[in-house]
């Protein structure tokens, strides 16, 4: 099974925004993402527009040829309006706070059950796959699946923190998580501080994992070994 890769560019958008102008070009290092082998490309576009833009949205669905992921929270009704108007392939939901540096926790998706509910069946309606975003924990997926989601998006960061000092204990929580996924019937995703390190130890453990989204990490080792080749470098450690 093939587990594909989904380039988060919001670091892009970052870069650019921090000097006014067009550099480096999102749109173009979307494309190149693309060409170089990427299977996707995710977006995180958040309410204060710090990094990805609204109109970066728009204009990247006119030109994107792999699979589009928009990440945000449907608490804010310009993010609903977006994801409706753009239709990407894949809508994931996250429970960001305005201004929160970067996602920091999964949804409760008990408390949040009837509020997932409504905003899973609209955007299903529209065509849009959906993802929720989840701590690998079992109530919270049974929760997701009971909001009629298509996948959950496994938010990897204890994975992570862990990973050096223990890789095996640092990956059951996830192994477990994808196996009631499985039984579930529930597509499974992850992403967050994934990296060249551990993320093939992830890939090999995580039973039926469907794609990964991952930006600090893979535009930091761009830094070093180019665009083109980190994404083959991640690639390679998703064939498992
Ligand atoms: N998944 C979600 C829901 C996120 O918010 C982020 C960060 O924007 C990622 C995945 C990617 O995390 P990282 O940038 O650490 O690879």
């Amino acid at each position: 099974m093939i587990t594909k890769l989904s380039v988060n560019i919001n670091k892009i958008a970052t870069l650019r925004n921090s000097r006014g102008g067009n550099t480096p070009d999102l749109l173009k290092i979307a494309m190149d993402c693309e060409r170089f082998g990427a299977q996707g490309i995710t977006v995180h576009p958040r309410p204060d527009e710090r990094h990805i833009r609204y109109k970066d949205v728009r204009d990247l669905k006119g030109i994107l040829t792999t699979e589009f992921n928009i990440e945000g929270n449907p608490k804010e009704q310009k993010f609903i309006d977006l994801v409706m108007e753009t239709k990407p392939a894949q809508v994931t939901l996250v429970p960001d706070n305005t201004g929160q540096l970067t996602s920091d926790h999964g949804w409760d998706t008990i408390a949040n059950k009837d509020f997932l509910i409504d905003c899973i069946a609209n955007f299903k309606k529209a065509g849009i796959r959906t993802s929720v975003f989840v701590d690998p924990d079992i109530k919270m997926i049974e929760g997701a699946k009971a909001a009629g989601t298509d996948r959950i998006e496994l938010y990897t960061e204890e994975y992570a923190k862990n990973y050096t000092n223990n890789k095996e204990q640092a990956v059951k929580p996830f192994i477990l998580a994808a196996k009631k996924a499985n039984e579930l019937d529930l597509g499974i995703n992850a992403g967050h501080d994934l990296s060249l390190e551990n993320l093939h130890y992830f890939a090999q453990n995580v039973e039926g994992l469907l794609e990964v989204s991952i930006g600090h990490a893979l535009i930091s080792d761009a830094l070093y070994f180019g665009l083109e080749n980190t994404i083959q470098l991640y690639l390679r450690k998703l064939m498992c």
